[in-house]
């Protein structure tokens, strides 16, 4: 296995090319076997994650082919003649949630689904009741055995008129995809308004279903009976962007990201422009400089979109880490997504838990040391640190990293960081 070794203290200066987005092209993968034409998905991002998921559409019946476009996209060519084969094994599943959601397009083009329960980021239970209830609302006879969802349909599929208790990204995704081909009108209220689920109601329209509302938290769906193929772009990855302007935030320096533009991290720049970090905001990049390195202590708190991402919370924290003063972070989306704190903490950061909120008090220096990435957006958060920390680090389990972010070393590299990738002896 690898390791990520990291000198810290450096400036970062130079420009990083935003990849696609991970969230938004898992989701439209599986809705490419919705139909039997072929479909086009360009600035699909070289991750691990992505290929757990053409691993697993493989066995599915899907052929695909992937073509690079320039270093950080490929172009993915992908059909579906025929769903081959119902069950999504543990396997595959197991190490990414995503996967799950085959579950709509085994049922609505097979009539049956066998799913393993999900794996995915240890961060919380992440129980999958919501999709259930909905399924069984739209007519799907389900049951749970040997750790998988079995799911059948006896009669045609019923539209529905559902609401969500919680804004839930996946299960927003999944009501698009099997509304889509439901005949009837079928209503979700307090949906999501994440821009991947825009992403994915722009697509599964352009293949030729009728979504309006989408974006805003009541989406309907007026169904059809067959989708067609398309081509599309997935859209930059907002996380990605977000992660590297934090980490500038904490080293200093001047960073231009490509291939973005600042609405993408719109929740991000207040925070950034109250620690100091300026601005320049291009159509097509966003250029940031940071030129001291004091870091204003802030408050937040996780939020569904459009308030503050759960998945940069981790690489928040750990710019917080070096405040001038006390921050809280409230973490209302998943019940265990601190485990980032115990690695900061090693380092010399100076953090308490109390329930839902992390209580960081900044110090003016971390230390480096040896760490481990407990989860995807967690092994971020310790890069991070870890750049601005004194010392060195080396970050172990990096393959969580790799399910999220492409080539992660190699771009701060380019932007004077010291950092290595090498293979780690004691394994
Ligand atoms: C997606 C993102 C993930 C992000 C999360 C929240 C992808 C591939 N992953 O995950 O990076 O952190 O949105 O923005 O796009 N819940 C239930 N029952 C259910 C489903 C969800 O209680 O049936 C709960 C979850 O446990 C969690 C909350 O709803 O507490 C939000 O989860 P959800 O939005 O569904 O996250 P994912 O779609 O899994």
């Amino acid at each position: 296995m690898d390791l990520i070794q990291i000198k810290g203290g450096n400036f970062l200066e130079g420009e990083i090319n935003i990849s696609g987005s991970k969230n938004a092209s898992l989701p439209m993968v599986i809705a490419s076997l919705l139909t039997k034409d072929k479909v086009i998905i360009r600035n699909i991002p070289n991750l691990s994650d992505v290929s757990t998921l053409l691993e697993l559409i493989e066995t599915l019946g899907s052929e695909f082919e992937l073509k690079n476009e320039n270093n950080s996209s490929y172009k993915l060519i992908i059909q579906t003649k025929k769903i081959k084969n119902n069950l999504a094994s543990y396997n595959l599943v197991r190490k990414m949630r995503a996967s799950f959601w085959v579950l709509a397009p085994l049922i609505l083009r097979y009539g049956e689904a066998k799913v393993s329960l999900p794996g995915g980021c240890a961060i919380g239970i992440r129980p999958i009741n919501f999709y259930l209830s909905m399924l069984e609302k739209m007519g799907a006879l389900i049951t749970i055995k040997d750790g998988y969802v079995q799911a059948s349909v006896r009669k045609n599929l019923k539209p529905i008129n559902y609401k969500l208790n919680f804004p839930s990204v996946g299960v927003t995704h999944f009501f698009l995809m099997m509304s889509s081909l439901i005949e009837g009108e079928s209503i979700l209220r307090n949906a999501a308004m994440e821009p991947e689920v825009i992403s994915l109601a722009k697509m599964l329209n352009k293949m030729g279903a009728h979504i309006t509302g989408y974006g805003t938290n009541k989406i309907i769906v007026k169904g059809c009976s067959y989708l067609k193929g398309l081509e599309i772009i997935s859209p930059p990855d907002r996380i990605e962007a977000g992660t590297y302007a934090l980490a500038l935030a904490a080293t200093g320096g001047k960073l231009k990201l490509n291939s973005i533009s600042i609405k993408e991290i719109e929740t991000l720049r207040y925070l950034l422009e109250n620690t100091d970090v300026n601005i320049k905001s291009h159509k097509n990049s966003i250029e940031l400089i940071k030129k001291n390195r004091i870091i204003q202590p802030t408050d937040i708190e996780t939020k569904p979109y459009p308030g503050f991402p759960t998945d940069l919370q981790a690489q928040f924290m750990a710019l917080m880490t070096y405040s001038k003063g006390r921050s809280r972070i409230k973490e209302t989306i998943f019940e265990n997504r601190f485990m980032h704190v115990q690695e900061l903490v090693r380092l010399g950061a100076k953090i308490e838990l109390q329930s839902d909120t992390a209580i960081i008090d900044g110090v003016r220096k971390l230390y480096g040391a040896p760490l481990m990435a407990t989860d995807l957006r967690a092994s971020a958060s310790l890069i991070i640190a870890a750049l601005r920390a004194e010392g060195t680090s080396t970050i172990r389990r990096v393959y969580h990293l790799d399910r999220g972010f492409d080539k992660i070393e190699e771009k701060l590299k380019s932007c004077g960081a010291a950092i290595e990738r090498k293979r780690d002896k004691n394994e």
